[in-house]
C-alpha cells in the first residue's frame, strides 16, 4: 500500500486571531474523513492559539522555521524544544524565502533539520532552483547540492524527513511547474535519498509553487509527488480543501 500523501499549508506571514480561527474551523469541518496527512505551518505567535489542533487528530500543527541553536542568547529566535512543547509535528526548514532574504546557507538548513529531528519533529526540507539556474540547465545540480547538505548532516535518519521541491520561479507567481517538470526533479531527489538511505519510499516528497485547486490533481498523480506545500491557496479554506480532495483521489 502506498504511503499517505501529505498536504501542508504554509501560511507565511499571514493571519490574525480571528482569521485563523475561521480558517481552521472551516478546514477541519470540510476535511472530515480525509485519508491523507494534513498540516498547517503557522506563524510562531499563533502556535499558542492553535493548541486546539493538538487534540484534533485530523489537522496537524506545523511551524515555518526554527533556530539553528539549541537555546541561549539568540534574540528573536524560536528553538526546536519550544516548538515541541507546543505540539508542533512538522517544521519547514530552508524555505527559499529564508535562503533569499535571511541568507540561510545549505549547512544552516542542515543543522535546523538535525535539531528538529532530535526533538521528534519532521522537517520539511525545501529545495529549488531560481529561474536563472533553470535556464542555465542547472536545476538538478542545485537541488542535489541543497539536499546533499541535509543528507550529510542527518544521514542516519534521513528517511524521517520530508522534502519539498519548490522551484523559486513558481512561488507566488501563478506559474506552476508542469507535472512533467516537477516529476523529473522529484525522481532525481528520490534517487538521491535512495542512494543515501535505502528507504526513499518512506519519504514524502512534496511539490510547492503556485499549487492550487486547478493544478493539484495532475501534479499529485505523478509517481514521485507525495503531496504539496501550499502557500496562497492554503489561506482559503475552499481552495485548500479542494487540494486535499485531489490528494485523496490521487492515492485511490
Ligand atoms: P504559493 O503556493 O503561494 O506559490 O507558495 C508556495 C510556497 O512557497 C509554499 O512554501
Amino acid at each position: 500500500m502506498s504511503k499517505k500523501k501529505l498536504i501542508a499549508g504554509n501560511w507565511k506571514m499571514n493571519g490574525s486571531i480571528a482569521a485563523n480561527d475561521a480558517l481552521v474551523r472551516a478546514v477541519i469541518a470540510g476535511m472530515a474523513g480525509a485519508d491523507c496527512t494534513v498540516a498547517v505551518c503557522v506563524p510562531a505567535p499563533y502556535l499558542a492559539q492553535l493548541q486546539i489542533l493538538r487534540h484534533c487528530c485530523a489537522l496537524l500543527l506545523g511551524a515555518q522555521d526554527v533556530s539553528q541553536h539549541e537555546q541561549g542568547a539568540y534574540t528573536g529566535e524560536v528553538s526546536a524544544a519550544m516548538l515541541k512543547e507546543f505540539g508542533v509535528r512538522f517544521c519547514i526548514v530552508g524555505h527559499s524565502e529564508r535562503r533569499q532574504h535571511h541568507g540561510e546557507a545549505d549547512a544552516v538548513v542542515a543543522d535546523k533539520a538535525r535539531l528538529v529531528l532530535a526533538h521528534g519533529i519532521t522537517p520539511i526540507v525545501c529545495v529549488g532552483e531560481t529561474l536563472a539556474e533553470r535556464q542555465a540547465g542547472r536545476t538538478g545540480e542545485v537541488v542535489k547540492r541543497q539536499l546533499a547538505a541535509v543528507i550529510h548532516t542527518n544521514g542516519h535518519c534521513i528517511s524521517e524527513i520530508a522534502v519539498a521541491y519548490e522551484p523559486v520561479w513558481a512561488i507566488g507567481t501563478g506559474q506552476t511547474a508542469t507535472p512533467e517538470q516537477a516529476q523529473q526533479v522529484h525522481a532525481l531527489l528520490r534517487a538521491q535519498l535512495q542512494a543515501a538511505s535505502g528507504h526513499a519510499d518512506r519519504v514524502n516528497i512534496l511539490y510547492g509553487g503556485s499549487m492550487n485547486a486547478a493544478t493539484a490533481a495532475s501534479l499529485l498523480v505523478q509517481p514521485d509527488i507525495d503531496g504539496g506545500l501550499i502557500g496562497g491557496a492554503s489561506l482559503k479554506a475552499q481552495d485548500f480543501l479542494q487540494i486535499i480532495g485531489a490528494a485523496q483521489t490521487a492515492r485511490a
